[in-house]
């Protein structure tokens, strides 16, 4: 057997990018999710039991059968045609509609992050985000050493006035923004979703500071509740199609599996990320794609998300009803009306990181609030996902949670002050 080294012998020659380049929280928890005796409310993992199998193993058969040559072979950089066309009709559901030149298949919405910050970050460059937001999308702006100015959210979404502050500032001091991150529906971490006022306001800051942005939509199709907002792409296709940058993903509407995501922007920034796909993986799986164009080309996907918003409503309202029973008026948390996620406030003395070791002992997961920020904020916050567990678990879990809770405050209060 090879002898292990146990000092980073290599530590002279890494990039200076990997210094930026941390482990994220959620990965290193969902290794813990995975054991059968945790509660998870970490990953935010789909409930794929619900697809069909069978179905499946039909659409890789009749993929190898019909079009052995095309599933097995290199493809297109800009990805499979007729799943593009495929994923432009899921789109229109929405209310967004593009040619096929605008869109470009990426392998994962993970890729579509890494592949945007590839183009459009130099070193030390400053960009935008809600704060909290998506702990991945931090990695992949981090790793191209982006400075990243975290901008508050509410149950509306980003607060547009300190965006445009901040945009102010940097203009004021000549640096250029070059790009505003947003998760707008059903926020991960939060939970929150944008209002139509602030993404009107949002999209004519954003014009008149010459920047753009990136809506990040992986969501907005699992609404269980509220009237569906128009996505800020919609808006701006409607306008003079110049300041939004879309992404999606199958992760949440298919099976995180396959690993495709997509982007959708104007032909000229296509031109630039498929040299970036090109020099990162040459062309996302064709297999893959293949088979995704199988699946959404059967129009009983639809009925899939109808199952899978069935079961996720569930499993939202259990733990909506279990923070009520529990936690009123000892904490706060959001009330989404789709998506994945919400958004626990503890007491401010309180540290959920202290706390996820707690939890941990007594087999519940979750993710600790400061993985969603870039400045050390979040100590007293939490992601809980409730698209994972049974509703009896979930139940379970709020309970020993909120347990380990009441536990901190009353030591908090024990102390002489
Ligand atoms: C907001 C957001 N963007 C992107 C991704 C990455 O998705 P994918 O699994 O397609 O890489 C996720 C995954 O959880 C996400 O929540």
């Amino acid at each position: 057997m090879a002898k292990k080294v146990t000092f980073d012998y290599w530590k002279h020659l890494y990039s200076r990018r990997t210094r930026e380049m941390v482990s994220s929280e959620i990965r290193d928890l969902l290794s813990l999710s995975a054991r059968e005796d945790i509660i998870s409310f970490s990953g935010g993992l789909p409930e794929v039991r619900a697809l069909n199998y069978q179905k499946l193993e039909k659409y890789i058969k009749r993929s190898l059968k019909t079009d052995g040559d095309i599933t097995l072979q290199y493809g297109d950089s800009n990805g499979y045609y007729p799943l593009r066309t495929r994923l432009i009709e899921v789109m229109a559901l929405e209310g967004i509609k593009i040619d096929e030149e605008d869109i470009i298949i990426t392998t994962g919405g993970q890729q579509a992050l890494d592949l945007l910050a590839k183009v459009f970050i130099d070193s030390g460059d400053y960009i935008i985000t809600e704060a909290p937001t998506y702990t991945g999308a931090l990695n992949a702006f981090k790793a191209y050493e982006a400075k990243i100015a975290g901008i508050s959210s509410d149950k509306d979404g980003i607060i547009v006035s300190e965006v445009e502050k901040k945009l102010k500032y940097f203009y004021d001091n000549n640096k250029i923004v070059k790009f505003i991150y947003l998760v707008p529906n059903f926020s991960n971490p939060s939970g929150f979703t944008l209002s139509m006022a602030r993404r009107k306001e949002l999209l004519k800051i954003v014009k008149k500071y010459n920047t753009v942005i990136i809506e990040d939509n992986p969501y907005g199709m699992l609404r269980y509740e509220g009237r569906p907002v128009p996505s800020i792409k919609e808006m701006d296709i409607n306008g003079d199609n110049k300041s939004v940058i879309y992404i999606s993903t199958l992760s949440k509407l298919f099976a995180p599996g396959f690993r495709i995501g997509w982007i959708v922007a104007p032909h000229l920034i296509i031109e630039k990320l498929i040299l970036g796909v090109q020099s990162s993986v040459l062309c996302s799986s064709s297999f893959s794609q293949r088979i995704a164009y199988e699946y959404f080309s059967d129009p009983s996907w639809k009925d899939n998300i109808t199952e899978f918003i069935k079961i996720y409503h569930k499993r939202r309202n259990a733990m909506l009803q279990a923070l009520e029973e529990n936690l009123s008026g000892i904490a706060t948390w959001s009330k989404p009306e789709g998506g994945f996620f919400i958004w626990l406030k503890v007491p401010h003395y309180i540290n959920t990181r202290d706390m996820l070791a707690d939890a941990v002992g007594r087999k519940v997961a979750f993710v600790p609030g400061t993985g969603f920020y870039s400045d050390g904020r979040g100590k007293d916050a939490a992601r809980l996902a409730f698209c994972t567990e049974t509703s009896e678990n979930i139940k379970k879990g709020i309970k020993i949670l909120s347990e380990i809770i009441k536990e901190k405050i009353k030591l908090y209060e024990s102390f002489p002050r």
